[in-house]
């Protein structure tokens, strides 16, 4: 078994990805950290902490970031996708528990020193809380053993604007410096989330299989109206949070391949877009001057067998 921790913006895929994480007997989930990003952080946390009641799991959740690393929030939430309240209307009761006590990127700090090379973290959202807990413990790529990320369209088209993914367009400079920090890091974009849709037929195979079931099928149903009128004709939803869990539990789901990648910041036209750089042509920037030092590429996913994925799914 492996251990994680999942940070996440309690979103309708991310609810799916934590459902995936919980229940995988080859995960062993340390804790939930929040993040703004689909919605507000505390929306996120909520989210969080009401589908880990709906799963039967006390998983502790640590609230992180509430806005980007190195500017003012300037992505709007993403409430049409994912729903007024991030879960697809689906959103009833308060929690019974509360978040832990604890900033996010301390939480992520303390379980690295605490499981030196064992932990793997696995981020969907902005990287917000990533690059503060970087910026606060300069060795954390050397303490873990994994970062996967869902983010970023390195061969493909963005989802939020022409050349940029979401959650790398939230927050650019949090994305530019945990991407080029030197952690052994697996990019899981659009590049491999795009082509993992999964089928209305799976969501309507949920029903009638009790409660938890209904309330994952009630939500992905909002989620999959978003795809089809996003682009009609579409075969399915996307399953872009839940494939970085896949990730963690089998490499095998995807092809990568090393690259060096740069992502464009500051008020770039493109800014948020992520591309492959050449060795030697790494920008120098004052920010990514961990990962000229560590010369490292990272792992880029260009194909999946979403075939084999959604049948684990
Ligand atoms: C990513 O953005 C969010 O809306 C989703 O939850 C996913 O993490 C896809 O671009
Ligand atoms: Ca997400």
């Amino acid at each position: 078994t492996k251990r994680i921790i999942l940070d996440v913006d309690t979103g309708i895929d991310d609810a799916l990805a934590i459902g995936y994480a919980a229940h995988s007997p080859e995960l062993v989930l340390l804790g939930i950290t929040t993040t703004f990003g689909n919605i507000s952080v505390p929306e996120a946390t909520r989210n969080s902490l009401v589908l880990l009641e709906k799963l039967n799991k006390e998983v502790p959740v640590y609230q992180g970031a509430d806005k980007p690393y190195a500017r003012e929030l300037f992505k709007p939430y993403s409430r049409h996708i994912h729903g007024e309240d991030g879960i697809g209307g689906c959103f009833s009761e308060s929690p019974l528990r509360s978040a832990a006590e604890g900033h996010a990127a301390d939480f992520i700090i303390d379980q690295a020193r605490k499981y030196p090379r064992e932990l793997t973290v696995i981020a969907v959202g902005p990287l917000t809380n990533l690059a503060l807990a970087l910026n606060r413990c300069p060795e954390l790529p050397e303490l873990l053993d994994r970062l996967i990320i869902m983010g970023g369209a390195v061969t493909v088209p963005g989802n939020v604007t022409p050349t940029a993914e979401a959650n790398i367009y939230a927050d650019p400079e949090a994305a530019e410096y945990v991407l080029t920090a030197g952690f052994n890091l697996t990019l899981v974009g659009l590049d491999v989330t795009m082509q993992t849709l999964l089928p209305q037929s799976d969501v309507d195979a949920w029903r009638g299989q009790g409660e938890l079931a209904e309330f994952m099928a009630d939500m992905t149903d909002f989620y999959m109206q978003a795809y089809k009128n996003f682009k009609p004709g579409i075969a399915g939803c996307a399953l872009h949070d839940p494939l970085a869990v896949g990730v963690a539990i089998d490499p095998g789901f995807v092809t990568t391949k090393p690259m060096h990648i740069a992502v464009d910041t500051g008020d770039s036209p493109t800014v948020g877009r992520t591309h492959e750089v050449k060795s030697g042509e790494v920008p120098a920037t004052e920010m990514s001057a961990g990962a000229a030092r560590a010369g490292k590429t990272i792992d880029v996913c260009l194909e999946v067998d979403a075939e084999r994925f959604l049948r684990h799914f």
